[in-house]
């Protein structure tokens, strides 16, 4: 969810009208990620890296994700929708956990939709996070390093019963991936619209839905093997 500030500048207003606006987005993409059958949205809200923005701005931030929270919650209810975070969240100032903890208490039985927000989230600080997991389990025996896969790794991760992400967008022109579930996106494609977020909307949406739908998505294969496996005679 990029370019709130950028989207307030051009507009002469203050960088937090921006994140407003952005919040408005949140709340249509939600919704339209309901009605396009999206089982799991992550939204990339807060990054470790954010800290570093003046305080102002953090701690407005801070308050629209608490603002958020405390009024969506019904809706999310009311929508079937599962909320889930990923990040350090226990860094976060206590009335935003708060919030978070009551959300998450309260849709935790749906299955329908999730929603992720990713909150003081590093895909660098998650691997470490998950290092450290792995090496106390092997410290206290009940992890044996012969058995290390992918598979025994990854259950460290924040995104331990999370799938992959298919689709990862990134609104405001930027063509980077700033530190986002960078090993969960090993096989995701890619959009980069050159719009900002606050004018992301269900028609951008549905066009970054048709752009995935025309990519062929190989995962190490040839072009000819998966329509070998499409027509039933492939044997690998
Ligand atoms: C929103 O956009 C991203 C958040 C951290 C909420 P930005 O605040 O990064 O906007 P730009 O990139 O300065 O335009
Ligand atoms: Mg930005």
């Amino acid at each position: 969810m990029d370019g709130n500030g950028r989207w307030a500048k051009s507009r002469g207003l203050p960088r937090i009208e921006g994140h407003r606006r952005g919040v408005e987005t949140v709340r249509r993409t939600i919704e339209a990620a309901n009605d396009f059958g999206i089982e799991y949205l992550t939204l990339y809200a807060f990054s470790v890296e954010n800290w570093k923005r003046p305080e102002e701005e953090v701690g407005a931030l801070m308050n629209l994700l608490d603002h958020f929270l405390r009024k969506e919650t019904k809706t999310l209810i009311k929508n079937r929708v599962r909320l889930r975070t990923i990040g350090r969240t226990e860094d976060l100032p206590p009335k935003v956990r708060r919030e978070l903890d009551r959300t998450v208490a309260a849709t935790a039985e749906f299955t329908e939709h999730t929603l992720v927000l990713a909150l003081n989230y590093g895909s660098r600080t998650e691997v470490l996070d998950a290092a450290r997991a792995y090496a106390a389990g092997v410290a206290e025996g009940r992890i044996d390093p012969d058995d290390l896969s992918w598979e025994s790794f990854a259950r460290h991760l924040y995104t331990a019963d999370l799938p992959d992400p298919d689709l990862v967008i990134r609104t405001s022109g930027e063509t980077r991936v700033s530190n986002f579930l960078l090993l969960q996106a090993a096989y995701a494609e890619f959009v980069f619209l050159p719009i900002y977020w606050p004018d992301f909307g269900r028609e951008e949406f549905a066009e970054a839905l048709h752009e995935f739908n025309r990519r062929e998505r190989r995962f190490g294969r040839t072009g000819d093997q998966l329509v070998a496996v499409a027509s039933g005679s492939g044997t690998s």
